[in-house]
């Protein structure tokens, strides 16, 4: 027990480094798609590539201090919502675009990647609950968790800028 408890402090004390992140998501990101996807907005002014990489980042980062695979964290981080569109305009489907981007996002990932199960079930799962089935995987968990903390912050540091920008334009 103790041992785990010491591994794990370490795992935090000594941060892994960027380029073993970078690593993981190489292929990835140097991706003509992937790139396309700063096209597109996500959260006030986040766009969707900058999104992605919060999310893939910070699950890395989790999943290395729990000891998880932070190799499928980050990839299936950087796809959750690999969905090619602007949500907030028109879409070709009817219904919610948070209950239907999980699957067209999987779609285009495996159109283009191989991945294995476990990035498969990360960008299926991500929001879950919405998503009903349960996320097979922690790694699963891990990444919908850090896409609400991250949705939550991005939103927040928007508005900030939001009001900063009113009062500097009001003079107030
Ligand atoms: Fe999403
Ligand atoms: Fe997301």
């Amino acid at each position: 027990m103790l041992k785990i408890f010491k591994n794990r402090f370490n795992r935090v004390m000594n941060p892994p480094s960027e380029e073993e992140y970078e690593e993981c998501i190489s292929d990835l990101i140097n991706h003509k798609e992937v790139g396309s996807m700063r096209k597109f907005m996500q959260h006030g002014d986040t766009t969707t590539l900058e999104h992605s990489l919060n999310v893939s980042y910070y699950s890395y980062r989790v999943c290395k201090i729990l000891g998880l695979d932070y190799r499928a964290a980050a990839r299936g981080g950087l796809l959750h919502d690999f969905f090619l569109y602007d949500w907030h305009e028109g879409k070709d489907y009817k219904g919610l675009h948070g209950i239907h981007h999980p699957r067209i996002a999987l779609k285009n990932a495996e159109k283009h990647f191989d991945l294995n199960k476990k990035e498969k079930d990360i960008i299926k799962k991500h929001m879950w609950p919405l998503t009903i089935k349960l996320p097979r995987f922690k790694e699963s968990f891990v990444v919908l968790m850090m896409d609400n903390y991250c949705s939550i912050g991005e939103v927040m540091v928007w508005r900030k800028s939001l009001k900063r920008r009113i009062k500097l334009i009001l003079g107030i």
